[in-house]
């Protein structure tokens, strides 16, 4: 699903990621573990191309995303979803309708299926409780988790969590 080749990434003043390999394959559930400042978030960035690799490929389904045009990439990007390090609820909107709100609106389901959806999403988060607060109302790990459960919500194939 994911194969990662030589990737490197450089910025002016870090060289955060040197020689990055992995093959990831469907199904599998990839952790990445290290220091603050060690390329994490960097990583997770060149694979949906936030960020531009200074060298290598990453290859993403069959499309290598590092030569990919403007419409290949959009099509990959479709695929895989990503909850940030600082992450963005809607704070005017209760934690179900943040969840309900992209399946309602781009994959077409019905309120109600997202409403059922979205506390099932909730329940699995551990916060089927808090389904009608608002994000002010959360913690921090309750908001993030409230930002899994949106993510998830949008039943992509690839999921990047940092
Ligand atoms: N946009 C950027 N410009 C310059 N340096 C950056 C940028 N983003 C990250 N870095 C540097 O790259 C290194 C890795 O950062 P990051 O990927 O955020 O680490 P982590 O997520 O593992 O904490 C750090 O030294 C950081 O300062
Ligand atoms: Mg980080």
């Amino acid at each position: 699903m994911i194969s990662i080749r030589h990737l490197k990434k450089e910025y002016p003043n870090a060289t955060p990621l040197r020689d990055v390999n992995a093959e990831i394959e469907k199904g599998e559930v990839i952790s990445v573990i290290g220091p603050s400042g060690t390329g994490k978030s960097t990583l997770l960035r060149c694979l949906n191309r936030i960020e531009t690799p200074t060298a290598g490929q990453i290859i993403v389904d069959g499309t290598d995303v590092t030569a990919a045009s403007a419409s290949e990439l959009a099509r990959v990007r479709r695929k895989m979803g990503m909850v940030f390090q600082s992450f963005n609820l809607f704070a005017h909107k209760l934690a179900v309708e943040n969840v309900m709100m992209a399946p309602v609106d781009l994959l077409g389901l019905s309120r109600q299926e997202a409403y059922d959806e979205a506390l099932r999403l909730l329940d699995m988060v551990g916060l089927k409780d808090k389904a009608l607060n608002y994000p002010d109302e959360l913690s921090g790990g309750q908001r993030q988790r409230v930002a899994i459960a949106r993510a998830l919500a949008m039943r992509l194939e690839i999921m990047l969590f940092d």
